[in-house]
């Protein structure tokens, strides 16, 4: 089986005035359908800064990144928004949800872009906040839901294309211990149903929710023992 995703000597610098910052150092990594990976390390030892670049939000400075056995270090701006759109579905710490939009309609968004028609979009979206347990909020804005609900939201939003992917960023690190589980159960399920998942983490109880982990110090991973041990 060839990997989904696989990154090999992945350097990323950030120039800016006068210092120059070697974010990622060389990076090999490979996922492959189906896995749940849990990427963790320091702050500031390049995590999201890899998963931009996994998730085509960045580009590397040099080395070879391909998803789905397509080369997307060299694609155009338009090239990878379409891949994101297609493929990859985010969760950010934040949420990143629309203020002003109901829960039904942040969901939607995706859609709009990737050009689904209108009717179909309100059933895809309606079906994905079900999915996450918020039938019941499908008319909440963001300020009016709990921060556990906000981020179930983002997770529908970022299910309802159907992506081949799911990135998540930090997912937990803005919610309570209920909310916390809450998502990470909503994660295992996808896992289960065959979704692959790339999770950063700074909480190694959170890590030990994944199947496998890899560390990153300072650009460059680590494969960690326990992780390897449980690969597929
Ligand atoms: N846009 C940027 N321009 C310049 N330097 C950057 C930029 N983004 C990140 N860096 C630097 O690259 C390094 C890695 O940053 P990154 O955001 O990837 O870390 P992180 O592991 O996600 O940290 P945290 O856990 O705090 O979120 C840091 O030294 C950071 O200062
Ligand atoms: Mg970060």
């Amino acid at each position: 089986m060839n990997p989904m995703l696989s990154m090999a000597d992945v350097r990323k610098t950030y120039a800016t005035g006068v210092v120059t910052v070697d974010a990622l150092r060389g990076i090999d990594l490979e996922v492959y359908a189906g896995d749940y990976l849990a990427i963790m390390g320091p702050s500031g030892s390049g995590k999201s800064t890899l998963m931009h670049i996994i998730g085509c939000l960045d580009v590397p400075t040099a080395g070879r990144y391909e998803l789905d056995g397509i080369d997307v270090s060299s694609m155009s701006e338009k090239q990878l928004a379409e891949v994101r759109n297609r493929k990859i579905g985010f969760v950010f710490q934040s949420f990143n949800l629309l203020p002003s939009l109901t829960a039904q309609r942040n969901v939607e968004l995706p859609l709009v872009y990737a050009g689904v028609p209108a009717a179909e979009r309100r059933e895809r979206a309606l079906a994905a906040l079900t999915k996450v347990g918020l039938a019941e909020r499908v008319d909440h804005r963001p300020g009016e839901l709990s921060g556990g609900q906000q981020q179930r939201v983002s997770v529908a939003r970022a299910l309802v294309t159907n992506p081949a992917l799911v990135l998540a960023d930090e997912p937990t690190g803005n919610l309570d211990s209920h909310s916390t589980a809450e998502i990470l159960d909503l994660f295992a399920e996808l896992n289960d149903a065959g979704r692959t998942i790339v999770m950063i983490t700074h909480e190694a109880d959170v890590a030990a929710r994944a199947t496998s982990s890899v560390h990153i110090y300072d650009g460059l991973l680590r494969q960690d023992a326990i992780g390897a041990g449980a690969a597929k």
